[in-house]
């Protein structure tokens, strides 16, 4: 008789966001697999008590707790990470935030189930090392890594020529160049396809959310930045590809609904049953493919760039662009502003090794810094000029 597949508990940093919700769903939907061990949040007491209030059996913490001292809170989540009780961690918080948490988890031989990938832009290096020393494991949650991990089962590394990254372009793909200057932060954060968080959804307007995730494909598949490709494919149903020495491509395809992935990566080995329906490529009837365009997206080549440099470049490219997309959310700098202010700051910095979190921790805020510092020439000659 075959064995069932064991409980696994799970700590869920970022439990009250897009990707946390949708974990939280799946734990209810699949009961006899799941279990929330703990639940972790940044600063919305008010939304972590409902997701508590559904998971009694969790522990529920705050990062950045309205009283207290965050330092304890700080302690606290290393604690939950390293937990005995835990069997795999899921890192699904907005950014940076997510970096020490994940290292804490990593050294204590857990298994990580990862939707942040700026964790991988910042610190791919310190992660590999970590997971190479304790002997933990990725499971990629981002849907264009989980279609890669998925065409890559079962084969050998030296059959791979190349990675294919699927994009469907954002919301602005057939908007004329020009009218980007007088994008609004509603128009920025109406993504056709995908509905996620803030900050990622602007990262897919301006496509710097594919730049990471050519990062992230380097350091979760080791493989170099030359056989990484970008293509825009509108529809969303083709999540990623990967193209083998024999000249096969092999493509995942699903409908654009995060459940899959977040599923995929949580039951690993195994596929649960019924978790979203499979698209009906008869009433889809086409699905469409188109090159890049570097002026439209210059992200792209941007992160690609930090990424060849290295060392703490891409954590300087990461830290310039959640700052720069903070500004914008905020009111304070124009979308068509948030690549340039980036490149600047990758541009300026100084060359450094990021093999330690103190390393990486500096280039994040010299990063930031610079955005919030250095104003463009022409954004300075129009505050001069009468409005
Ligand atoms: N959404 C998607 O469909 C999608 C797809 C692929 C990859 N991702 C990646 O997944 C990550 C999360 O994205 P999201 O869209 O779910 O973001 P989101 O909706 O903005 O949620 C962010 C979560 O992080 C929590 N948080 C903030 N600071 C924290 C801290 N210091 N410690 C612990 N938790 C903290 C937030 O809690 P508070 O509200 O209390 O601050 C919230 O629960 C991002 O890296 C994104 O790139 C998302």
């Amino acid at each position: 008789m075959k064995s069932r597949p064991s409980l696994r508990r799970l700590a869920l940093l970022g439990a009250t966001g897009s990707i946390g919700r949708q974990v939280c769903d799946l734990v209810e939907r699949y009961p006899d697999r799941f279990a929330l061990h703990a639940l972790v949040a940044g600063s919305d007491a008010a939304a972590l008590e409902v997701v508590a209030g559904r998971h009694p059996e969790a522990h529920a913490l705050l990062a950045n707790p309205a009283a207290g001292d965050p330092d304890d809170a700080a302690r606290a989540i290393d604690n939950v990470m390293r937990d005995p009780e835990v069997d795999l961690v899921v890192i699904a918080a907005a950014g940076s935030a997510a970096l020490a948490p994940t290292l804490a988890a990593l050294e204590a031989g857990k298994d990580i189930a990862l939707a942040t990938k700026e964790v991988l832009v910042m610190a791919g290096e310190l992660v590999r090392e970590r997971m190479r020393r304790h002997g933990s494991q990725i499971f990629p949650i981002d849907s264009e890594h989980s279609a890669i991990w998925q065409c890559l089962w079962g084969e050998k590394e030296r059959a791979v020529r190349r990675l294919i990254l699927t994009g469907s372009g954002g919301p602005f793909l057939r908007r004329p160049l020009e009218s980007l200057a007088s994008v609004t932060i509603a128009e920025a954060l109406a993504h056709p396809r995908w509905k996620m968080g803030p900050k990622i959804t602007v990262d897919s307007a301006t496509m710097m959310n594919k730049g990471l995730e050519v990062i992230e494909a380097h350091f979760l598949f080791d493989v170099p930045y030359q056989a990484i490709e970008v293509i825009v494919h509108p529809e969303s149903v083709v999540h990623s590809m990967v193209e083998f020495v024999d000249g096969s491509i092999k493509a995942q395809l699903g409908i654009p609904d995060m459940h899959l992935p977040i599923a995929v990566a949580l039951a690993f080995p195994e596929r649960l049953e019924g978790v979203a329906m499979a698209p009906d490529m008869a009433k889809l009837g086409q699905l469409s493919f188109e090159a890049l365009d570097p002026h439209r997206y210059p992200a792209v080549a941007l992160a690609r760039e930090a990424g060849e440099r290295g060392g703490t470049a891409p954590a300087v490219l990461n830290g310039a662009n959640e700052e720069a997309v903070a500004l914008f959310l905020q009111g304070q700098r124009r979308f068509e502003e948030i690549v340039p202010s980036v490149r600047r700051a990758v541009e300026a910095a100084p060359p450094g090794e990021a093999l330690t979190l103190e390393a990486v921790v500096a280039a994040d805020r010299w990063a930031r810094r610079h955005v919030r510092t250095s104003v463009d020439g022409a954004s300075r000659l129009r505050s001069k000029l009468p409005a």
